[in-house]
């Protein structure tokens, strides 16, 4: 056996966290843009950031934050303790998710092997999940999401005028569906080739891993988890403070 054949030690490879965090929020109702509202006391945003950081692996995490907030951004994550392995770094996003995210991607320096990309709408993502991802990267996979099965069934539908009825196309073969959820994990070359060639309509991709699936590169799934949702609508957020309260109750440090 030759060196070559052996595999690279992992820590030769850097992997660096963008976290999206300049959307208003509005389907979250009046108020802070969402990433700035608090859970247990404290920020959405910081409570995403340490989820990234809380992995070994994760050396920067760079947060993309409203064009007019980058400011207050980085004076809230100076005010938070964040993690001491990881730099930071705020810059101003974009109109759409993927413009923020292409921003983002901008401002991570060469030599960090391996992007996450993590909705800061989605503070509870648990180390295990975040590793997962990583892990399945540096195995080999060029683009790896967590997702999780459905507990309800989907209908296509022909969308009509808000509240009216809408015509069903589709029934979904439930058992081939999965939500998909970040951190998203990909091979940087990938994932800077996806942002630089695929064009994508006037809202933006909602998920990178779509971009690189246009493509023609594989893209794989590896277990979710049910602590990773996204907080989009007012209940999501009782819950993730019934989440929160769980956790520190059962916290043994
Ligand atoms: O709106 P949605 O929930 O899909 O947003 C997902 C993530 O993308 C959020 O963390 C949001 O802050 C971020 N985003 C962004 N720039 C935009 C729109 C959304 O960074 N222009």
């Amino acid at each position: 056996m030759t060196d070559d054949s052996l595999p690279a030690p992992c820590t030769a490879v850097r992997t660096a966290a963008v976290i999206p965090a300049a959307g208003r929020g509005v389907r979250l109702g009046p108020g802070a843009p969402k990433a700035l509202r608090t859970l247990g006391g404290v920020p959405m945003l910081v409570h995403a950031v340490r989820a990234l950081a809380a992995s070994r692996a994760v050396r920067l995490v760079v947060v993309v934050a409203p064009p007019d907030g980058t400011t207050e951004v980085k004076a809230l994550l100076a005010a938070h303790t964040l993690g001491e392995r990881t730099d930071f770094e705020v810059v101003p996003g974009g109109d759409t998710r993927q413009e923020s995210v292409a921003l983002g991607l901008a401002a991570v320096p060469e030599g960090h092997d391996i992007v996450l990309v993590h909705d800061a709408a989605r503070p509870l993502v648990p180390v295990e999940t975040v590793d997962a991802v990583i892990e399945a990267v540096r195995g080999g996979a060029p683009a790896v999401v967590p997702a999780l099965p459905l507990a309800d069934t989907v209908k296509e539908v022909e969308p009509g005028p808000a509240g009216e009825p809408e015509p069903v196309v589709a029934t979904l073969e439930r058992s081939r569906l999965r939500a998909v959820q970040t951190p998203q994990g990909f091979d940087r070359a990938t994932l800077v080739r996806a942002h630089e060639t695929v064009a994508v309509d006037s809202e933006g991709a909602t998920d990178d891993a779509g971009m690189v699936e246009r493509l023609g590169v594989p893209v794989v799934l590896v277990p979710g988890h049910e602590e990773a949702f996204k907080v989009t609508r007012p209940l999501d957020l009782v819950l993730a403070e019934a989440v929160l309260a769980r956790r520190r109750a059962t916290d043994v440090r």
